[in-house]
C-alpha cells in the first residue's frame, strides 16, 4: 500500500512510521508541519529507507493537500496530525480549532476530491483512517463500565472537544459522500520519544535530575496506559483491515492512578538510577488540580481485539520499565528539546502548566 501518514514526526505518528518501514512493505509519505511537538530524530532510521519520504506541509493548507493527494495517489490515509496537549488547549484553544477541526476538514475535502476521480475499484479499496482519543467520551466515575464504541460523546476540554468535532466530520464524510473512513479512539499512550512536558516523561526526567515531581490534586485520576508500540501495531492492523464506517476503541486493559504511575517510575529509578539523597518518591509534590480534570478514562477493547486480531503485548510494569530505561539512555534528545524550547529552564520549574498532564 501507499500510505499517507499525517503527523508522522509526532510521538505516535513516528512509532507508526517506524513500524510501517521496519515491519511491512508499504510506502510512506509523512506529511507534517513540524510544530514544537515534532521530532525528526524519531524518524531518522526510517528515513534511510527508499520507501519513506517526508513532506513538510500544514494540513490546513488546501492547495498543498490537493497537490499531495494527486502526486502521491495514496491507497490509505492515517491521520494523526493534531494539537494534542490538554494543558496547551486550555491556554490557547485557537490552534486546536484550526489544526484539529479545520485541518481535518481540509484533509477530508482533499481526499474526497481526489477519491472521486479514481476508478470504482480504487474508490472501494481506499481507506481514510482517523486517529482519535478516548477523551471525546468525557469522564468515568468509579464503578462506571469502561468506554466502548457506543459510548455517547461528552468532551470536556478544548482538546477533546476539537477531537470530537473532527471525529464527527470524518463520520459525516462517510455517511454523506461515501468516503471510506473509519475512526480509532485510543487511551493514553506512553513510551519512547514522548514529548517531555507530558506526565510520564516529565516525572521520569525530573526524578532522574532529583527535582520535584508535581502531581495534580490527590493523584487519584485513572488512565488506561497503552505502550506506544502496541498502539502502532493496532493502527497498522486497522489500516490494513479496518472497515468503512467502523469505530475501533483501542485500550490496554491497564488502568492505573496517576499516583501509581509516579510511584512505579520512582521504584524503577531507585533500582536503575539510585539517588544517594534517598528514594525518588520523596520528590512527589501535590499541586492544584487542572480545571475540568477528567477523573477516569478506560476503554473496553473487546471489539477492536476481535476485529483486528490484536491485543496489547505490554502490561504497564513491562512497558514503563522500557520507557524509563529509554529516557536514561537518550538524555541528549530530551536535553536538546529543553534547551531549544524552554531556554534551558528545567522542566517542572515552570509551574503546573508544564507539570502533570495525563
Ligand atoms: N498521545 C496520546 O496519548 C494519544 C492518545 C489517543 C489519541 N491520540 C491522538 O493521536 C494523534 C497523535 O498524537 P501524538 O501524541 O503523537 O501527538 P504529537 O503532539 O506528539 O504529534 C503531533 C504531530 O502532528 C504534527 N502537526 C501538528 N499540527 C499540524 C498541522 N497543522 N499540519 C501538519 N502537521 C501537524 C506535529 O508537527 C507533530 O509531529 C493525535 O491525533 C492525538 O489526538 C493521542
Amino acid at each position: 500500500m501507499r500510505i499517507l501518514v499525517t503527523g508522522g514526526c509526532g510521538f505516535i505518528g513516528s512509532a507508526v512510521v517506524r513500524r510501517l518501514i521496519d515491519q511491512t512493505t508499504h510506502e510512506v509519505l509523512n506529511v507534517d508541519a513540524l510544530t514544537y511537538a515534532a521530532s525528526i530524530k524519531a524518524t531518522e532510521a526510517a528515513a534511510q529507507s527508499g520507501r519513506y519520504r517526508l513532506e513538510v506541509a500544514n494540513i490546513t493548507d488546501a492547495a498543498s493537500m490537493e497537490r499531495i493527494f494527486s502526486e502521491f495517489s495514496p491507497d490509505a490515509v492515517m491521520h494523526l496530525a493534531a494539537e494534542s496537549h490538554v494543558d496547551r488547549s486550555i491556554d490557547g484553544p485557537g490552534t486546536f480549532v484550526s489544526t484539529n477541526i479545520v485541518g481535518t476538514y481540509t484533509l477530508l475535502e482533499a481526499a474526497r476530491k481526489w477519491w472521486a476521480r479514481q476508478d470504482a475499484e480504487r474508490r472501494k479499496a481506499f481507506r481514510f483512517h482517523h486517529i482519535s482519543t478516548d477523551e471525546v467520551f468525557g469522564a468515568l466515575q468509579p464503578g462506571d463500565p469502561p468506554f466502548t464504541e457506543r459510548t455517547p460523546y461528552d468532551p470536556r476540554s478544548p482538546y477533546s472537544a476539537s477531537k470530537a468535532s473532527s471525529d464527527h466530520l470524518v463520520r459525516a464524510w462517510y455517511h454523506t459522500y461515501g468516503l471510506p473512513t473509519f475512526v480509532t479512539n485510543t487511551t493514553n499512550n506512553y513510551g519512547p520519544w514522548h514529548f517531555p512536558e507530558k506526565l510520564i516523561p516529565l516525572v521520569t526526567i525530573n526524578a532522574i535530575e532529583g527535582r520535584e515531581l508535581p502531581v495534580y490534586g490527590t493523584g487519584q485520576n485513572v488512565r488506561d496506559w497503552l505502550f506506544v508500540e502496541d498502539h502502532a501495531e493496532a493502527l497498522v492492523r486497522a489500516v490494513e483491515c479496518g472497515q468503512p464506517g467502523e469505530t475501533y476503541a483501542i485500550g490496554a486493559r491497564q488502568p492505573r492512578t496517576n499516583m501509581q504511575v509516579v510511584e512505579t517510575i520512582c521504584t524503577i529509578l531507585d533500582e536503575l538510577h539510585p539517588d544517594p539523597a534517598g528514594p525518588h518518591a520523596r520528590l512527589i509534590r501535590h499541586v492544584t488540580d487542572r480545571p475540568g480534570h477528567d477523573f477516569r478514562y478506560e476503554i473496553d477493547p473487546t471489539h477492536a481485539e476481535q476485529a483486528l486480531g490484536w491485543h496489547a503485548r505490554h502490561d504497564f510494569e513491562h512497558g514503563i520499565r522500557r520507557t524509563v530505561q529509554w529516557y536514561l539512555d537518550n538524555r541528549d534528545w530530551w536535553d536538546s528539546i529543553r534547551a531549544a524550547r524552554y531556554g534551558g529552564e528545567r522542566l517542572g520549574q515552570a509551574g503546573e502548566k508544564m507539570g502533570t498532564a495525563a
